[in-house]
């Protein structure tokens, strides 16, 4: 489906690279990829690394893209996007935001009214390919290019459609913090294992496999997580011993609290940065 399509990304950071590289391996020809971006150095390494197309000039990039990608931070979103406004009024490309907290309203307004767009949240394990997306589509976009954008985000993890766009800072309270969260985690077990008398290098190793080892378990099971649990929790046991400690601690009430507050400070965001890019 993506062979035969012409893909622009406005900004060639982070973001961009991944998904770049992403669809270069999945075999996508590189010569059908162009980044514009105003580092000359990031352009290089882009196009020495995945042999994709590269340029300076927004304008150039979009000329003929049938998809749009805009990886530029949320700031600088609304000066990239007006230039380009005339070019999506006569080319129709979809456009792809994966910048936090712009609003598909806003992202249309920028580009001329009635865009096909399609918003983004993804997260920082899609730059080593295990990414986890949640997509939003306005009315305008057709079937054929919901797929699209589909298999553009699975080239660097999964991707999840939610149909109701106020619940995108849900979504970023949940997998787009989501990693730092179980980071948190890990660093706690980790320093509770020093104290417990085990080596540097293995409390890590034995905290970072654990971790992995668990996420793995819990995607190729398809198991609920609470059966999961169920299953190696053995009445009377260690794992039984720990588990009790947390719910004492209210683990479940504090978890509910920090989702809520990265909702609520994510809908502040989304505004601020509405206002900020508006005026
Ligand atoms: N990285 C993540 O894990 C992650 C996760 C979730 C969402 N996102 C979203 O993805 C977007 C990109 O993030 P990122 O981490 O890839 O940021 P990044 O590494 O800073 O990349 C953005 C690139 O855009 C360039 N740029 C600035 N103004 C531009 C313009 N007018 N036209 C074209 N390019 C321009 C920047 O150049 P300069 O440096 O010279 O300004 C930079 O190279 C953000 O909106 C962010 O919210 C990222």
């Amino acid at each position: 489906m993506l062979q035969n399509l012409k893909i622009a990304f406005i900004g060639g950071g982070n973001m961009a690279a991944s998904l770049a590289g992403g669809l270069v391996k999945r075999g996508c020809a590189p010569e059908r990829i162009t980044v514009a971006d105003p580092r000359p150095e990031q352009l290089e390494l882009l196009a020495e690394k995945f042999g994709v197309c590269v340029t300076p000039d927004n304008l150039e990039a979009a000329s003929e893209a049938d998809v749009l990608v805009f990886a530029v931070k949320p700031q600088v979103f609304r000066e990239a996007a007006t230039p380009l406004a005339g070019r999506v009024g006569t080319r129709r490309p979809l456009v792809i935001s994966v910048a936090a907290g712009i609003t598909e309203p806003d992202i249309r307004t920028w580009l001329g009214g009635d865009a096909a767009v399609v918003r983004v949240m993804p997260n920082t394990p899609a730059l080593v390919g295990a990414g986890a997306a949640a997509l939003y589509a306005n009315r305008q976009v057709t079937p054929a290019q919901r797929e699209l954008a589909q298999a553009i985000l699975e080239a660097v993890g999964i991707a999840v459609w939610i149909e109701d766009e106020s619940l995108m800072d849900s979504v970023t309270a949940l997998s787009g913090s989501g990693p730092a969260y179980f980071f948190l985690l890990m660093e706690l077990m980790e320093a509770a294992a020093l104290e417990l008398g085990l080596p540097a290098e293995a409390a890590r190793r034995l905290t970072q496999q654990t971790a992995y080892g668990a996420a793995r378990m819990a995607l190729e099971s398809g198991e609920a997580p609470a059966v999961l649990r169920k299953q190696v929790t053995s009445p009377g046991g260690t794992t039984a011993a720990a588990l009790a400690v947390f719910q004492e601690a209210g683990l479940g009430a504090t978890v509910t609290r920090a989702l809520t507050a990265a909702r609520d400070r994510g809908r502040q965001l989304s505004q601020e940065s509405a206002k900020g890019t508006k005026s």
